[in-house]
């Protein structure tokens, strides 16, 4: 038997194609401050976001085009395609994390966040809002990092691309976890 929580886990997808509708802002404020409640060692909240709306989305476009494939110094077509979809894209939101030193606290943090994304999926999936997470070339692109403003000693988690889905994706099967458990009992 399942009960809701179990029901939205298994059934959130991954969205690439999304309505035009407006996702208002409010509702993605509320949604980090629920997903926030995300488990998080010592309470440090290692995350910051930068959430481009509205005109402000031409920022996160122009970032991708600056480090994009150039054909003779301009961004080729495939970007140019990419840029146009990118625009349609109700929101994006790019999360940070202040990136420690020290790989334990590393580790954390990116579990930290990382939990903190999941809930944010499943807590907007539950009121109808989809998005990917993705994690392409360029959040690693100092271009794309100096254009967004991410300073030295932080780290690009995630873009996450949010809107109302127009297809939901059919779901990839996965494999039984008795197959990646191991029980021991003695
Ligand atoms: C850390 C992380 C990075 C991801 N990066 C990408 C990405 O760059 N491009 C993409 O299309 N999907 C990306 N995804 C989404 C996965 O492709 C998706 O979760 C997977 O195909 C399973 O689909 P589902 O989420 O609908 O179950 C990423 C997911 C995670 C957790």
């Amino acid at each position: 038997m399942t009960n809701p929580i179990d029901q939205t886990i298994m059934n959130r997808r991954s969205i690439t194609n999304f309505k035009l509708d407006p996702v208002d802002t409010d509702e993605i404020i509320e949604l980090l401050n629920i997903a926030k409640w995300a488990p998080n060692h010592h309470v440090n909240e290692p995350w910051r976001f930068l959430l481009f709306v509205e005109a402000g989305k031409e920022k996160f476009v122009q970032a991708f085009l600056d480090c994009a494939s150039k054909v003779n110094g301009a961004p080729s077509p495939a970007a140019l395609n990419k840029a146009e979809y990118f625009r349609d894209i109700p929101l994006h939101l790019v999360a940070v994390i202040s990136e420690d030193p020290r790989q334990k606290q590393r580790d954390e943090d990116m579990g930290a966040v990382s939990s903190l994304l999941q809930n944010f999926q499943l807590a907007a999936w539950e009121r109808g809002i989809g998005m990917i997470w993705r994690s392409n070339d360029w959040i690693y692109n100092p271009v794309f990092r100096e254009a967004l403003g991410v300073q030295p000693g932080e780290k690009i988690v995630a873009t996450m691309m949010i809107g109302y889905p127009q297809t939901v994706p059919q779901k990839r099967d996965r494999t039984d976890i008795r197959e990646k458990l191991t029980i021991i009992k003695e």
